[in-house]
């Protein structure tokens, strides 16, 4: 028999087991030597036992057990017993016994030192995470990294039961392929066979599930990996895993229904945390941006943007009346008990929206709401019954500082929306145990985009109009609303979707306002179009991130803590060295040859 025939999990011993001898496999957490009395803490992925090597009882096994190493591999036999009274350890699940060495077998040994210790979770925090990342094999010993990486396993497992009862097919789709337009910069793979010609990764399986369903699958999923080279941030990576789905004959309401039905039951079985609203809250895009400045709030609290632009209409403030003028707006946020903020910190705050297009941040002080005592840089400007009526609108307390944003309305949500998160991170608002989930519906199926005078899409151009909406098309492209939702959870997007066209006319409007010449469209999407001829059910879909929803069920904020192998900012892999070079040979083959930028003179 192999020495590492273990009866037990390290994890898995407790009182009832006394008495039991048990053969466990595992690493040495930590080794503390007593001289007649060795302490070994052995780990598995179950969980951590503490197994002793006495003179009196195990005989030389005392100076083996001394000699281990952190993280060496350890096969051992032993008898389970209880600790001697006082000696238990109640935040391990073994805490109560511990193991009396028979017997220890070195299995493999582990180079000293170790690249940073992993047996005290509480100095993780001060490990480079280059480092981390660099010996990632090691970083997964950690039990909280086994904990994500198996919550993600059931997550997907659950994924898969849910939409296997309901008759959808897993079906793989190419990883080389052809760019699909997601908003970013595709990764190319060059063509051996003939030079100039490359495949594209996937940004997503957006085209293929849409050609699955002209091919009558009617119910598609996919755990599917994405490819895009675009800017990192803590929720992005250049690859990541969406659960991709497409179904046939649906409605917008059926596809909310399925997917809700399904985080319900993830969140309700997989976490603790209790959800914000059931059902989940809807929105329309309109009114998300008109009460929270964004398409993403968090609605884990309340303040609530208030549109005061009637109340101060005929204001002598210069800067409100222009604004208003030139067809802009004028709202406000409360920052509850904001009038403590000293005047430094309010400069702190102007120079913090500043960065999101803010011109400044006028304010008002409501010391008392009983007798309108208000202070603050304009307060002035407006007389007894404006400001009566600004704090009835803003619903104003005593105590609140009243933040004003002065601009055209996309600058104003997107300055209030961003302070609106601010202030909820300074007054610590975010419940971190809700999970607030929130449909936003109605987008514009059109951005305008200045640079190049053309609608762009706002989701992607396969994005079917509202019904009712489509005779817009031709009158006011800027009006017309999308079949398209995004479901948000805590103010990070998780999902999203739409319906899509499936009627040549209304794709060919799309594309000629998009400015997509005939030309053009047949290059990059004529197989799309063709497809589209061949009889195409009406259908849509939705992709939810895997990686964001590991993120918020275990509270991470950074998404590289819940992928197995992540990539560094920049998209390199220090663990794997890559981007690397190649070998010159492999360039020729490929007919490639690598012009390097001209170094910056000094
Ligand atoms: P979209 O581009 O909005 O839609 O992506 C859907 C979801 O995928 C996740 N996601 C990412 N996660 C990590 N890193 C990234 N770089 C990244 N980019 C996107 C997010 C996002 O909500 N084909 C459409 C879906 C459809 O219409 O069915 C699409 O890809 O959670
Ligand atoms: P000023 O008239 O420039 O001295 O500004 C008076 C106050 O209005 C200051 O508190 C500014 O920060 C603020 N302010 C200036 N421009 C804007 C704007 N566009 N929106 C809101 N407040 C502004």
């Amino acid at each position: 028999m192999e020495p590492w025939q273990r009866t037990h999990e390290c994890g898995s011993l407790r009182t009832e087991h006394i008495g039991q001898t048990v053969t466990l496999n595992g690493w040495a957490n930590s080794v503390r030597d007593h001289g007649d009395l060795v302490f070994i803490d052995l780990r598995d992925r179950t969980g951590l036992v503490q197994l002793r090597a006495d003179a009196a009882r195990s005989g030389d096994l005392v100076h083996e057990a001394a000699a281990v190493k952190p993280e060496f591999v350890l096969s051992v036999t032993g008898v389970v017993r209880h600790r001697a009274p006082g000696m238990e350890n109640p935040k391990l699940e073994t805490g109560e016994i511990e193991v009396d060495l028979l017997r220890l077998e070195v299995l493999n040994t582990c180079r000293q030192p170790l690249p940073f210790p992993l047996s005290d979770e509480s100095q993780m925090t001060q490990v480079n995470e280059e480092l981390r990342i660099k010996y990632r094999y090691l970083d997964l010993r950690r039990p909280r990294m086994y904990q994500t990486l198996k919550l993600r396993h059931d997550a997907v497992t659950m994924i898969r039961d849910y939409l296997n009862q309901r008759g959808f097919l897993e079906i793989e789709t190419p990883i080389f392929t052809k760019s699909t337009p997601e908003g970013a910069r595709d990764y190319l793979v060059p063509y051996r066979l003939e030079p100039g010609l490359f495949y594209a990764l996937p940004q997503s399986p957006q085209q293929y599930k849409q050609l699955l369903m002209v091919a009558g699958v009617e119910r598609y999923y996919q755990i599917a990996r994405c490819f895009r080279d675009e800017a990192q941030r803590a929720d992005r990576q250049p690859e990541f895993t969406q659960l991709d789905l497409e179904m046939s004959f649906v409605t917008q309401e059926d596809i909310l229904q399925l997917i809700e039905g399904m985080t319900i039951q993830i969140v309700e079985q997989l976490s603790t945390k209790t959800l914000g609203s059931k059902p989940f809250t809807r929105l329309t895009y309109d009114e998300a941006m008109r009460r929270f400045g964004t398409d993403k709030p968090d609605l884990r609290y309340g303040l609530e943007l208030t549109d005061v632009g009637e109340a101060v209409r005929d204001t002598e403030f210069g800067v409100f009346r222009s604004a208003l003028e030139s067809g802009g707006q004028v709202k406000v946020i409360r920052y509850p008990n904001g009038i403590s903020l000293s005047r430094r910190e309010i400069e702190e705050l102007t120079n913090f929206v500043r960065e999101f297009g803010a011109k400044g941040l006028a304010y008002l002080q409501v010391d008392s709401t009983e007798e309108v005592q208000i202070r603050g840089s304009i307060a002035k400007f407006f007389t007894p019954q404006t400001l009566k009526r600004i704090l009835e609108e803003t619903q104003a307390q005593s105590g609140d500082l009243l933040l004003f944003a002065a601009d055209r309305p996309k600058v104003v949500a997107n300055v209030l929306g961003r302070l609106r998160a601010e202030i909820a991170r300074r007054l610590n608002l975010a419940d971190p145990n809700v999970l607030h989930f929130c449909w936003i519906t109605d987008f514009p199926l059109f951005q305008w985009d200045e640079e190049n005078g053309r609608w762009d899409a706002e989701h992607h151009p396969f994005t079917m109009p509202h019904y009712e909406d489509i005779p817009l098309l031709d009158t006011d492209p800027g009006a017309v609303r999308a079949l398209c939702y995004d479901l948000v959870c805590n103010g990070m997007e998780w999902a999203s979707g739409s319906i899509r066209i499936h009627r040549k006319d209304i794709q060919a409007k799309v594309f000629q306002l998009m400015n997509i010449s005939e030309e053009s469209q047949q290059q990059r999407f004529g197989h799309m179009l063709t497809a589209f001829e061949y009889g195409a059910p009406p259908h849509g879909g939705i992709a939810p991130g895997i990686d964001r929803l590991v993120m918020f069920l275990t509270d991470n904020e950074n998404i590289r803590e819940v992928m197995a192998f992540p990539k560094l900012g920049g998209g390199s892999d220090p663990l794997m060295g890559a981007p690397s070079p190649v070998d010159p040979s492999q360039l020729d083959e490929l007919s490639l040859k690598v012009i390097y930028p001209e170094k910056p003179a000094k």
